[in-house]
């Protein structure tokens, strides 16, 4: 265990699933609200956010979410977010940029459950769902957003269709997530092919990993406390920390991040 990273893939997939099965099960103890790489602006491209103390913590979780949405006015608008995960994203965007109202959506009833217990702020509700099914009528939405979830999917074309469906004309999807280069042109393709104009690209690969270098020490030290001895590496890797394998796939450029804004005309 000491290893993680090095074992075989065929023991590295059980050890993660493991992480995971005990990550969703102890919700109260864990308390983790986000589930992203996290993004740290740099050059003064990205001014820090003014947090309250109890947000500190996860201000670089919160960062990503922030890059996505500031790029669209969401104020005042009806918000779908698809993978909400534990809901900080969620909880952040109603709480700071007053959306109308923001459901966010996950496959996971654990983290549907523990989303509806652990927020209570006015315009906010989760629901179960699966991204390629979305349980809304046309033109529901003005804008959706997708955070580090769709590499998931089973079927990311059912998954783009079905948030193009949900749009108002006009509307947004605002997208970010990890893929190889080849990943990515793949990607854009379906974004096309959904109907989609592309706004905007960009590759934050160095902004993640620069958060993850920030941020390590804080994903270690969770892990140490919050979980049994036996699940310390596996839980390191799962969060990305420096000396993961997860983080040395970004370091090395194997995996880019992208983040996209998309607008259904
Ligand atoms: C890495 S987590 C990110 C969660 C959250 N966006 C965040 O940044 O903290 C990915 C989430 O996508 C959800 N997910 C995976 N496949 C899904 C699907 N087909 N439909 C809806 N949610 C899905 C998982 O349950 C998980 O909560």
């Amino acid at each position: 265990m000491e290893r993680y990273a090095e074992l075989p893939k065929f023991l590295r997939r059980p050890l993660w699933r493991i992480w995971h099965n005990y990550l969703v099960s102890h919700d109260e103890a864990l308390d983790v609200k986000f589930m992203n790489y996290g993004f740290c602006g740099m050059n003064g491209e990205f001014r820090p956010l003014n947090l309250k103390l109890e947000d500190e913590n996860e201000r670089y979780c919160i960062n990503l979410y922030h890059h996505d949405v500031q790029k669209i006015p969401v104020e005042n608008k009806d918000v779908l977010e698809v993978g909400c995960g534990r809901g900080g994203g969620a909880s952040y965007i109603s709480r700071y940029l007053n959306t109308k109202s923001y459901i966010g959506l996950d496959l996971s009833s654990k983290a549907i459950k523990f989303c509806n217990e652990k927020y209570n702020i006015p315009g906010l509700s989760f629901i179960r769902g699966k991204a390629e099914d979305l349980p809304f009528e046309d033109e529901r939405f003005d804008a959706v957003v997708n955070v580090e979830s769709s590499r998931c999917y089973a079927n990311m074309a059912g998954f783009l269709n079905e948030v193009y469906r949900t749009l108002k004309p006009g509307g947004h999807l605002l997208f970010s997530d990890m893929r190889t280069e080849e990943g990515n042109a793949v990607l854009k393709t379906q974004f096309l092919e959904a109907g989609f104009t592309i706004e905007s690209e960009k590759n934050i690969l160095r902004n993640v990993v620069a958060a993850l270098e920030i941020d390590s020490d804080r994903r270690i030290r969770l892990a140490q406390e919050k979980t049994p001895k036996f699940l310390h590496n596996s839980c390191a890797e799962f969060s990305g920390a420096k000396g993961s394998r997860r983080f040395q796939l970004f370091a090395d450029g194997t995996i880019q991040y992208y983040s996209y804004v998309l607008q259904k005309v």
